[in-house]
């Protein structure tokens, strides 16, 4: 490993665009796990302006829309292959009664929202908006149930409506209401947060609620469902042993929560307007969910050695104060390229457990907390963590291919080490291998060898998505800001990669 160990503070006297060195060894030889493309999965909660403004407008609206879908939001989401979205949320989903948002729209009841400001909820996007939004997007839909005050009869009918394809009541109530084939729904979560928003149980209790709850969730015509236990938060690994434990093989998946909230004086910060010590300090706090899925792999492992049950990180991203001016339960939050490099890192992060993590959910997909796209009224923009996700789809379902890299480190608050270089390599179906790279330093560039063994490099090419500074954004008056470009800082010397990264960039290669 190398040794030097600079501190943010050393570094800011250090002249602009100084070099460092970096080295990176990949055995293609060695690749054996796929990187499941569910890691690459979004997340629609009904919360703020997700749902209504964000994705779904109504046919009527003004602005331009497919069946009521905002065309613009759908023809970018297409571009990221989601393979999954997760629905209705999050806290929201506890509280939805799904019989409410059938039928014909203007007679469907309304609801407070109250875990989200109070909004009134009109359920004119219930089951079949959301199904059909899945089917235009190509991606599988992944629905939470609600345990926390929904009866056992109301998830089961929920399973039966949506995929049943017999003489059932609940087939022919959807048949009623304008679907007659059955949905595919495989992703089934069997509550959210239990331990909090959605009941405030504990372990022992909600185990013994999944089994019952479960029970009833049948598989109809050929749907083979995949439930999925409501994990822990973050730190909590009494929680995930509990549910093995009680739970075991009954669950296909098993949740688990974990937000980069880098406020380190008990507040969240604001989104756009950081120093650099922040942001190391958020780097940091990003980095450690390394080790937290690490610790709750380790209780998997005892209790499930095969790898039978699947790790789901089915919330994660950075949370800020929400833009000043806006309703502080909606959690709409700028995105700089600071969320560009927690996407990057935690998605290396999970590629590195593939074995085991087989899905993860970014919160949120439009205008709240990590989001792909903003909106305000016709206007929409993409961020720079969209750009990540889209130039990071290569390694959908792609092998990946283990290797050592050795970078310089920054020293963070409280001594936490930073690497300043992170990274992660896969080989596709085709035989084209890809490796992403992010050169985390906002000074310094970075000169990567790379060393692909008995790999015969005919050509190499890339994109780069990097900003001047550790705050820059798209905003609607300028929405192009942070986007990614042809990158031509990649060539073969000697039958070795060398790279040279900007200060503040995120590349993807690919090696042909
Ligand atoms: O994503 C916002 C909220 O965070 C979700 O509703 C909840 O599951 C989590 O606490």
């Amino acid at each position: 490993m190398k040794k030097l160990i600079i501190s943010v503070w050393a570094c800011i006297a250090l002249p602009l665009f100084a070099q460092r060195d970096a080295s990176i060894r990949i055995y293609p030889e060695q690749g054996n796990q796929q990187i499941s493309k569910h890691i690459y999965g979004q997340f629609a909660e009904h919360l703020g302006s997700c749902i209504y403004g964000g994705l779904w407008v109504g046919p009527e609206s003004d602005i331009p829309n497919t069946q009521g879908y905002r065309t613009d939001v759908l023809n970018a989401l297409k571009k990221l292959q989601i393979p999954n979205l997760r629905w209705p949320g999050g806290c929201f989903a506890d509280e939805y009664h799904w019989m409410d948002g059938i039928g014909p729209r203007e007679s469907r009841p309304k609801m407070v929202n109250t875990n989200w400001g109070g909004t009134i909820e009109d359920n004119s996007f219930g089951t079949h908006e959301f199904l059909n939004l899945c089917e235009l997007l190509g991606c599988e839909p992944y629905i939470s149930g609600n345990v926390g005050s929904g009866t056992v009869e109301e998830m089961a009918k929920w399973v039966e409506y949506m995929t049943s394809e017999g003489d059932s009541p609940m087939a022919n109530l959807r048949r009623k209401n304008g679907r007659d084939k059955a949905w595919k729904v495989k992703f089934f979560g069997v509550g959210n947060e239990s331990w909090g928003c959605g009941g405030s149980m504990r372990p022992e209790y909600y185990s013994d609620l999944y089994r019952r709850y479960a029970t009833y969730c049948r598989n109809y015509d050929g749907n083979v469902l995949f439930k999925v236990a409501s994990g822990a938060s973050d730190y909590d690994y009494n929680w995930t042993e509990t549910l093995m434990k009680q739970i075991g093989g009954r669950m296909d998946g098993i949740s688990l929560h974990y937000y980069t909230v880098a406020g380190w004086d008990g507040s969240k910060g604001s989104a756009t307007d950081f120093n650099t010590e922040d942001y190391y300090w958020t780097l940091g706090k990003c980095l450690e969910i390394e080790d937290v899925v690490k610790k709750h792999i380790a209780i998997m492992d005892t209790y499930d050695p095969k790898k039978n049950i699947a790790l789901l990180v089915d919330e994660w991203g950075t949370w800020w104060d929400v833009e000043p001016g806006t309703n502080p339960g909606h959690l709409f939050q700028q995105n700089t390229m600071r969320d560009a490099f927690v996407a990057a890192l935690t998605l290396h992060v999970f590629h590195n457990y593939t074995d085991r993590i087989k899905m993860a959910n970014i919160a949120q997909i439009v205008n709240v907390l990590q989001s792909m796209i903003l909106t305000k009224g016709k206007d929409m923009v993409l961020t720079p963590t969209y750009h990540v996700f889209e130039m990071y789809k290569v390694h959908q379902d792609a092998t990946f291919l283990p290797m050592d890299l050795i970078c310089d480190k920054e020293k963070v608050r409280d001594n936490r080490e930073v690497p300043v270089v992170s990274a992660s390599a896969s080989r596709d179906s085709r035989g084209k291998i890809h490796i992403s790279l992010a050169n985390v330093d906002p000074r310094q560039s970075e000169h990567i060898r790379i060393d692909l063994q008995n790999v015969t490099i005919k050509s190499v090419n890339g994109r780069i998505l990097t900003a001047s500074s550790i705050n820059d954004h798209n905003t609607f008056d300028s929405p192009e800001k942070v986007k990614p470009e042809v990158f031509q800082g990649a060539k073969v010397e000697k039958g070795k990669l060398s790279v040279s990264l900007p200060p503040l960039s995120i590349v993807v290669i690919e090696v042909l």
